[in-house]
């Protein structure tokens, strides 16, 4: 018997690679500090680097969140007994695998909906779950979740779950809008399951970001790559160093590329070009480190009431349930 196919929905627009990426290049590397906002670093290479840094041994959250997972899987299912599970940046959606055996083992579970903006990487694994899960409707939906939260499916009880610390990839007042937007798309016992690394000592968190092999330092200097390849920039990638820092302040790693040398730069795809001087920086990511009530008070101020939160037994990582209140 042949495997039920995943049905893929494609909410992007077909030149949104184009379009979104080159007003985000206008923006944020047109204005001081230079930045980019992480989605361009998960073009297909960016995608597959990332999947080896969830292996690295240096980094924690993803054991960390599995683990919680394989803990408490069939107490969330018995707290919200979930008809529709939603994944918001799903990516391989490797763990959640822990979450929906749970969810298929209780039985009333129907439909699974994974979202992500890397394509590739979404319809292998939805065609990896429809085999996988039988019983379950896979539906995929290539979007990009700051915009497209609107087009999830509607009706019987869903559980948005929003995995891997991605949350703390947002600045605080995307964050807050994005926390928004998902209760204005959801209905009051609708559920969200939040996964969000927390404060610790750079120690831990400085290789984890760094580390040892440098395959995050190709992942984040992956995103000039993009630039080269789709705008026709001409960054010299090997001109840039990786440096990552813990912004004490604002209890967040701060992802860099730094130019090794003077250079100019000219991306006739965003007819943008800039001079960058020896040790200017280009700001790639940031990833924040939550403590548990400021994460309850954001949630609160959404609309969502926490149920439960649980950590692993080094309290290195949590993961929030919470409901959506009306
Ligand atoms: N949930 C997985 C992957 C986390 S990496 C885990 O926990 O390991 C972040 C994922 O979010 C990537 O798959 C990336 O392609 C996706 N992503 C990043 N920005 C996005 C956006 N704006 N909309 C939809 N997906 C996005
Ligand atoms: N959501 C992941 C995190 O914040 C994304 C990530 C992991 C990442 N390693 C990275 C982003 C390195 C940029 C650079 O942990």
């Amino acid at each position: 018997m042949s495997a039920p196919e995943p049905v893929v929905t494609v909410a992007l627009d077909p030149d949104w690679a184009s379009v979104a990426l080159v007003e985000d290049v206008r923006r944020g590397l047109g204005s001081q500090p230079r930045t980019l906002p992480p989605k361009w670093l998960y073009d297909d290479v960016g995608s597959d680097l990332f999947d080896e840094i969830t292996r690295l041994p240096e980094y924690y959250p993803t054991e960390c969140e599995r683990a919680i997972l394989r803990d408490h899987a069939a107490d969330i299912v018995a707290a919200c007994d979930a008809t529709t599970v939603v994944e918001l940046g799903s990516g391989t959606s490797d763990k959640t695998r822990t979450l929906l055996d749970a969810f298929t083992a209780a039985g009333s579970l129907e439909r699974f909906v994974p979202v992500d903006v890397s394509e590739q990487t979404l319809r292998d694994a939805a065609a990896m779950l429809a085999e996988r899960y039988p019983s379950l409707r896979v539906e995929a939906l290539v979007g990009d979740f700051t915009l497209h939260l609107g087009h999830l499916p509607r009706g019987g009880r869903r559980l948005v779950a929003f995995l891997g610390g991605t949350i703390g990839n947002f600045y605080v007042e995307e964050r807050a809008a994005f926390l928004g937007a998902l209760h204005d798309s959801l209905e009051p016992g609708d559920w969200f399951l939040l996964g969000t690394d927390l404060v610790k000592s750079t120690d831990r968190l400085i290789p984890a970001y760094d580390d040892s092999r440098g395959v995050t330092a190709r992942f984040v200097t992956n995103c000039l790559r993009v630039l080269n390849r789709e705008l026709g920039a001409d960054f010299d990638v090997d001109a840039f160093s990786y440096v990552p820092f813990w912004d004490p302040r604002q209890e967040r790693m701060d992802l860099r590329l730094r130019a090794d040398m003077p250079q100019r730069v000219t991306i006739p795809g965003a007819d943008l070009s800039f001079e960058l001087a020896h040790g200017e920086e280009i700001r790639v990511e940031i990833s924040t480190k939550f403590r548990r009530e400021r994460l309850h008070d954001e949630l609160a101020s959404a609309g969502f009431g926490v149920e439960r939160t649980w950590t692993d037994a080094d309290a290195d990582f949590a993961l929030t349930l919470a409901r959506c209140d009306g």
